[in-house]
């Protein structure tokens, strides 16, 4: 997915509201998926969000590259 089509505010994680932009900011901060869940509680819930969140920061850390 291009960067110019995300859509920040897409909630990704229900149980927390945690949004796509808000993971993008803590994976800009330098943060892993473990520091990222703790910081914003995606992924501390029913833990169905593990794999759109993985996915997403895989999409982050290759557009890094
Ligand atoms: S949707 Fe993220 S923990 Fe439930």
């Amino acid at each position: 997915m291009a960067a110019k089509d995300e859509n920040l505010d897409e909630v990704m994680c229900t149980c927390s509201g945690t949004t796509r932009g808000k993971i993008k900011k803590l994976f800009n901060e330098g943060m892993d998926m473990e520091a990222i869940s703790s910081w914003s509680g995606a992924l501390s819930g029913c833990g169905g969000c593990e794999w759109d969140v993985e996915q997403y920061l895989q999409v982050l850390t290759e557009q890094q590259k």
